[in-house]
């Protein structure tokens, strides 16, 4: 493997006439992108299989040259697996190291390959062969996610916990319901990864440098071969448009950003003071110091991920930011960002797509919890209503018996009725089977709400959109 050291071919055989000096050594460092597009090489060589086809089906080059420009590619793609390719740093990045490679193999076919062709349609068309299956093995992870949340939640229909606003508790929900919100956020993170990969699909090849070219080239059939929808309409767009990448990271970062608040919860929740999960040892790392500690590391680093994410986001809108027309080297720099989303992302969904199935709820605890803040206050307020109050009377007959029981040190359904009925002589009895927990999730039974029996329908509605 290259060092990038300045031994090797230079520059000149590969732009030879035009010099008459070869590239400076740093340059030559500074400017090739092979330590990094070579991620792209498996793409790169489909791309040329499929557009020496069509240059053949047109009669560019004969059946001979194409055979041999395949074995040769074969040639390639075994020396790249097995580590054994030579990549030098003069034949600057994947494209032209594949292609000097490839006549240094067959010869003369070899240096026909580019035909028609420039790096400029090449890399265009590999990014968006490499783009769309990522998002096919994105797409694959979060589906394995959003079945274990949707598993979890269908099995915890029941599991009563305190619903936070402003991280005060606030009204008792299930804990499945909890759980299908995170589903719905990921269910629009699979739309938009899926719009964007629809978006991308198209086939730059053809483009050429920017204009289009000379030859007899039939687009219609690289982009069929490639399985492109259609080959894109403007050359000059083809080759210099990376918004299907910042549209990816974009998608991306909401993902991230929704993993993170998924993290932040599990995190909250582990902890001794809430207690309301158990994350298995396996997602856990101990202090090297603090014996006792057990640190959920794991939705701790997807947390932080998320920062890396979203700076690619701005890394690659602000590469776009101003590029005039057609293309630019600036977009070189689009890779490694685009990677890196790449392989956080999926490497996050990995990690959470494990865990999640894997944590266990403590009902009893997540329930004490809910016992505590006045929870049902807005269901006595509600009781209230039905027996004639206006909201804003009820709220406030609801505001002074929950003050009571500060100073008191109570709870609402522990006052007796006589004490509740001063606040007001409508409440009976009947009172006490709203204020329960469980009378109170029961109660908001209604599409979206977080009775027991709307969860479940709820997930069983939500497994049956992902197995569409
Ligand atoms: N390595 C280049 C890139 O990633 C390939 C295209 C180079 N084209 C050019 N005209 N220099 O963008």
């Amino acid at each position: 493997m290259s060092d990038g050291s300045d031994n090797q071919s230079s520059t000149s055989d590969l732009w030879g006439g035009r010099f008459n000096e070869p590239t400076d050594a740093f340059v030559q460092r500074f400017t090739a992108s092979h330590t990094f597009d070579r991620a792209l090489a498996s793409h790169d060589i489909r791309g040329s299989r499929a557009h020496a086809a069509m240059l053949t089906a047109v009669g560019v080059l004969s059946e001979d040259e194409c055979e041999s420009i395949n074995r040769g590619l074969d040639i390639i793609a075994k020396e790249i697996e097995s580590s054994q390719f030579d990549w030098q740093v003069a034949r600057e990045d994947v494209h032209m190291n594949i292609e000097a490679r490839l006549t240094e193999l067959i010869g003369d076919a070899g240096k026909k390959l580019h035909t028609g062709r420039s790096r400029n349609d090449q890399v265009a068309t590999d990014i968006r062969l490499y783009l769309r299956d990522a998002i096919d093995r994105i797409l694959g992870e979060l589906t394995r996610l959003q079945s274990g949340i949707i598993d979890l939640a269908a099995e915890n229909s029941d599991t009563i916990m305190p619903g936070f606003t402003h991280l005060q508790v606030a009204q008792p929900v299930v804990f499945g319901h909890h759980l299908l919100a995170w589903n719905e956020m990921l269910e629009r993170d699979f739309g938009r990864l899926s719009d964007c990969r629809q978006r991308l699909n198209e086939c730059p090849l053809g483009a050429a440098a920017l204009a289009g070219t000379t030859f007899p080239i039939d687009r219609e059939m690289t982009a069929a071969t490639l399985g492109f929808s259609a080959p894109t309409r403007n050359s000059l767009d083809s080759v210099s448009d990376r918004d299907f990448a910042i549209e990816f990271s974009a998608a991306a970062a909401l993902l991230m950003t929704h993993l993170s608040r998924m993290s932040e919860e599990l995190v909250i929740w582990s902890s001794a003071q809430f207690d309301f999960i158990d994350i298995p040892d396996r997602f856990c790392t101990g202090s090297s110091i603090m014996p006792q500690k057990k640190n959920p590391d794991v939705p701790e680093l997807v947390r932080g991920k998320t920062g890396r994410v979203n700076g690619h986001l701005v890394a690659l809108l602000t590469l776009m930011k101003s590029q005039p027309l057609a293309y630019n080297k600036d977009n070189q720099e689009d890779k490694e960002p685009l990677f890196d989303c790449v392989g956080t992302t999926l490497d996050c969904l990995r990690a959470f797509a494990d865990m999640v199935p894997a944590i266990t709820p403590k009902a009893e605890s997540m329930r004490r919890a809910a016992l505590v803040g006045f929870a049902t206050a807005t269901d006595l307020a509600d009781y209230l209503v039905r027996k004639g109050l206006a909201f804003r009377d009820a709220h406030e007959v609801v505001g002074k018996a929950v003050a009571h029981c500060v100073n008191a040190n109570s709870t609402l359904e522990a006052l007796p009725l006589e004490t509740l009925r001063g606040f007001h002589s409508v409440i009976a009895e009947d009172v006490f089977e709203i204020l329960t927990l469980e009378g109170s999730v029961a109660a908001r039974d209604h599409l979206g709400g977080t009775a027991p029996a709307q969860v479940r329908s709820a997930a069983v509605a939500a497994k049956q959109r992902l197995q569409r």
